[in-house]
């Protein structure tokens, strides 16, 4: 079977997010495992739907993209749901309502991340994401040169501002325990390629006065969040959804913590550092 019958690419917005259809066996042979990353990097998100993916099978897919992260959960699968009977680190999930990248204070962010939906809930839990690729690629001259050399802090602490925004003394210190991690504004990839880098965990513009640098995180958060940079991922049961970690963010949209939504996780471990 040729590559090009074994697998239909469908484009959904112009700028972001393709449903890829092909078959379990494909995926598992891994025989277009190349074609699957590199419409990962450009589109940044793609997902099957309809194939019945078992956690084992999940993980094999993960092996044939990139290297699995050993720690994460059980096997490989890490189940993300808000019911704390479910995962005892269900409070901190609630940062991933808001935009972010996965693994910015890590030296190299995921690659990768394949979700699965297992049960969803009735009302909300919708995932979008925006290319940060392209909303790097259109933004103006003069913003480009304004944040070419500039750094920015991540933090832990800053990220849980959104989840509590009145935190204790204790919670501050607590998250300030985390190391905090210098990025650049714009990564440039081993590809050439630039991205920009913001999320919630994103804390001020070394160097820059504190509202000024606020403003211009939010600023241009607000741009690279611009409807023709998003995706919306409208769920079904089984479906199978991949996002490069490195030139996209995401969050989850609201649902309630007892509606029963799981989703199966496994990550692809970083291959660019971020530094
Ligand atoms: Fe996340």
């Amino acid at each position: 079977m040729s590559l090009t019958s074994a697998l239909d690419i469908i484009d959904l917005t112009p700028r972001i997010g393709s449903e890829i259809r092909t078959d379990l066996d494909t995926l598992l042979s891994s025989r277009c495992a190349e074609m699957i990353r590199d419409t990962l990097e450009q589109r940044g998100v793609v997902f099957f739907r309809g194939l019945q993916v078992s956690d084992e099978q999940q993980v094999a897919i993960a092996r044939t993209l990139g290297t699995v992260v050993a720690n994460e959960g059980e096997d490989g699968i890490y189940k993300i749901s808000l019911d704390e009977s479910v995962n005892q680190r269900a409070k901190y999930l609630r940062g991933s309502l808001f935009w972010h990248f996965d693994g910015s204070l890590q030296p190299y962010p995921n690659l990768a991340t394949l979700l699965r939906a297992v049960r969803l809930s009735d009302t909300g839990g919708d995932t979008e994401f925006c290319n940060t690729y392209a909303a790097y690629d259109d933004l103006p001259q003069a913003d480009k040169d304004l944040i070419a050399d500039l750094r920015v802090v991540h933090s832990a602490e800053r990220s849980q501002y959104y989840v509590t925004p009145e935190m204790s003394y204790d919670e501050i210190a607590f998250w300030q325990k985390s190391p905090t991690k210098e990025c650049p504004f714009v990564w440039t990839h081993q590809s050439g390629r630039k991205s920009l880098l913001l999320g919630a965990t994103a804390d001020y513009v070394v160097g820059m006065p504190v509202e000024q640098s606020r403003a211009l995180l939010a600023r241009l958060r607000d741009w690279a969040t611009q409807p023709q940079y998003v995706y919306r991922h409208q769920w079904e049961v089984g479906d199978l959804l991949i996002w490069d970690n490195t030139g996209t963010m995401h969050r989850a949209l609201p649902y309630a913590v007892d509606s029963g939504r799981l989703m199966h996780r496994t990550i692809l471990a970083g291959e660019e550092p971020l530094q």
